[in-house]
């Protein structure tokens, strides 16, 4: 019942999610805005599937590439603005940001002040261990959204993601590096991302008996 009471609290403040939608439409590019429809409404399928809080997840879905379109520069002033923590990685790559930055502005902006609606923003690109069931989706959804490339492995993947999130976060992270040790160089790969997929990996070996 108490839980009930915070959620009402934060919903009473909150944005509401057609009102978001309709400011994201404003400040992103068409291109991103059919991407972040297409986590909408994937996080929307993935929500019913597993019984997650369908206006927090399309909140979240609507928030996650708020700031992406912000230049490098811009990135890096606004973080060091709001005093959030700036790794090595992200001082180099600072796109990295995008989802801490569009958390700080969801609160500052439209109020949203439920932390699992903003740790799945924040956490969307890298993921990082023991996700919530918010966040597992929110980062599942960004990776196979109808508008994303059929990259190898996606079709495995897009069928576990309705099967069981954690062995899809899992198979994306597994992705994620192979693609990025062979495009970028290994050092400037984040460390959250190393870290979600080695926690889930465990998990992956734990249901394979290893
Ligand atoms: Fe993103
Ligand atoms: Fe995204």
């Amino acid at each position: 019942m108490i839980y009930t009471n915070i959620t009402l609290t934060w919903r009473i403040s909150m944005i509401d999610s057609k009102e978001l939608q309709r400011k994201v439409y404003k400040v992103v590019s068409d291109k991103r805005f059919e991407h972040i429809i297409g986590v909408k409404d994937t996080a929307a399928c993935l929500a019913m599937r597993y019984g997650a809080d369908f206006e927090a997840t399309i909140i979240a879905a609507l928030l996650h590439d708020y700031c992406k379109g912000l230049s490098d520069k811009e990135m890096l002033s606004q973080a060091k603005r709001r005093h959030l923590p700036i790794s090595k990685i992200e001082q180099e790559n600072p796109y990295l940001l995008h989802g801490k930055l569009a958390a700080a502005y969801g609160k500052e902006k439209f109020d949203i002040t439920d932390p699992d609606i903003l740790g799945a923003v924040t956490w969307h690109t890298t993921g990082k261990p023991a996700m919530s069931l918010l966040e597992m989706i929110i980062f599942t959804a960004d990776y196979i959204e109808p508008n994303r490339k059929m990259i190898p492995g996606m079709e495995e993947i897009r069928a576990m993601a309705f099967v069981d999130l954690e062995e899809t976060v899992y198979m994306i992270n597994k992705n994620t590096i192979g693609y990025l040790e062979n495009s970028v160089s290994a050092s400037s790969i984040d460390t959250h991302t190393y870290d979600t997929y080695e926690y889930y990996k465990n998990i992956h070996n734990q249901k394979k008996g290893n």
